[in-house]
């Protein structure tokens, strides 16, 4: 069937993508709870941190996954960009860099109190937001020039 491939594909992207979102709405909601001075120790039930632990887990599984799969997917198109493959390449650097941001670690006691830039400087959540809004940039742009290269041959 001709059709299946297609039907696997776009299930993937789906699921690519919807890992996307909510890991971006959650590192957004992170960051806004930490705006207000909520940190992890604000809330009280342990299990929180481990079912934390879990989602963060699986989302970094996923995005391997669904990205390994979609990478193959897209390199077996024929005229694909030297571009696209430069792009890519940095695009899954900065993803593997920002999924060790997102490593849990052992606490090491209270920060300092700093105000202004050099707080979010040095709140990991901050960077871990920052890296994903240029993935999701990257991945955009991915899309356009295999879109442009597609139609050009097309
Ligand atoms: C191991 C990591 C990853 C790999 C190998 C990977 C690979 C890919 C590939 C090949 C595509 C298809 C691009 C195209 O249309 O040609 C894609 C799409 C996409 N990726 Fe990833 N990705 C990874 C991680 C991420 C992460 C961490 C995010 C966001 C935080 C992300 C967000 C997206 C989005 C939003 C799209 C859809 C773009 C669109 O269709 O407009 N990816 N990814």
């Amino acid at each position: 069937m001709a059709e299946s491939p297609a039907v696997f594909l776009v299930i993937l992207r789906w699921l690519h993508v919807v890992a996307a979102g909510l890991w971006l709405g959650g590192g957004l909601l992170l960051l806004a709870l930490r705006a207000r001075g909520l940190g992890p120790g604000a809330v009280p039930s342990m299990s929180w941190g481990r079912a934390a632990g879990h989602t963060l887990r699986l989302g970094v599984a996923v995005f391997i996954i669904t990205g390994a799969l979609l990478t193959a997917a897209r390199l077996a198109e024929p005229n694909v960009p030297a571009a696209y493959v430069v792009l890519l390449a940095g695009k899954i650097a900065l993803a593997f860099a920002m999924f060790w941001l997102a490593l849990p670690r052992s606490r090491r006691g209270p920060a300092p109190p700093a105000g202004g830039w050099s707080r979010w400087a040095r709140d990991r959540t901050f960077w871990i937001v920052a890296i994903a809004l240029v993935v999701y940039l990257l991945s955009v742009i991915l899309n356009e020039l295999i879109e442009r290269a597609a139609l050009s041959i097309g």
